[in-house]
């Protein structure tokens, strides 16, 4: 199986957006990637709801909205209504992290959490069965650009585990310093989801370099 590619769009060219989004659309891409970010669960703040309803726009591919804010359940339906397909939350964001998943599935949007790097893959195991996806932060969120965690790789076995024990139908999406070097382990070691932002975006041929991912073998 082919991984799926969701080029994060905090990478591209705001300034050029549509431009961004046109090259997006010709791509292999299957996803595009949209992070949201609150200035207090994150050291950084990038864009809200105005601007996920002009991405919706332009962008033909469905949109994987990860909502690194405090409350997320104060603002499911809003982001559901600018146009997200699939909604993530933080689990270190949620007290009540059963009721904003079936709150997000309510909208009809896919739901799934996403856990930084300290948080353990053990968390999930009571949730799980519940999900579409698994987010594995492989930097601390807050910025693009950031080196890929090691670490990482050790969850994925161990979220692979889990699905498999549970039976859950949850896919595995890695986020953060992705490159061409570790995708095709990530790949080879089961995840279904690559998020990519420095790497597409920052790349002298985004349309390729979506094209190389995609193309890795598990
Ligand atoms: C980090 C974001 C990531 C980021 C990935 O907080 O959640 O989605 O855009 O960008 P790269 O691939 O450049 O690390
Ligand atoms: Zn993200």
């Amino acid at each position: 199986m082919k991984p799926i590619i969701a080029p994060s769009v905090l990478s591209a060219d705001f300034a050029n957006l549509q431009r961004d989004l046109e090259m997006i659309n010709k791509s292999e891409a299957d996803w595009l990637h949209v992070d949201i970010m609150d200035g207090v669960f994150v050291p950084n703040i990038s864009f809200g709801f105005l601007v996920l309803e002009a991405i919706k726009r332009y962008c033909t591919k469905p949109l994987d909205v990860h909502l690194m804010i405090v409350n997320p359940e104060k603002y499911v339906q809003a982001f559901r209504d600018a146009g997200a397909d699939y909604i993530t939350v933080h689990i270190e964001a949620c007290s009540h992290l059963h009721r904003v998943v079936q709150q997000i599935k309510s909208t009809s949007a896919k739901a799934g959490v996403v856990l930084n790097p300290h948080t353990p893959v053990s968390s999930l195991e009571d949730i799980i069965a519940d999900l579409d996806l698994v987010v594995l932060m492989s930097v601390n969120p807050g910025f693009g650009g950031q080196k890929f965690i090691e670490n990482t790789y050790a969850k994925i076995s161990k979220l692979k585990e889990v699905i498999y024990k549970t039976g859950s139908k949850a896919l595995i999406e890695v986020d953060g310093g992705v490159t061409g070097d570790n995708a095709v382990k990530l790949v080879g070691l089961g995840v279904d989801v690559l998020v990519a932002g420095n790497y597409v975006f920052k790349s002298d041929n985004p349309i390729q370099t979506i094209a190389e991912l995609k193309n890795i073998k598990q």
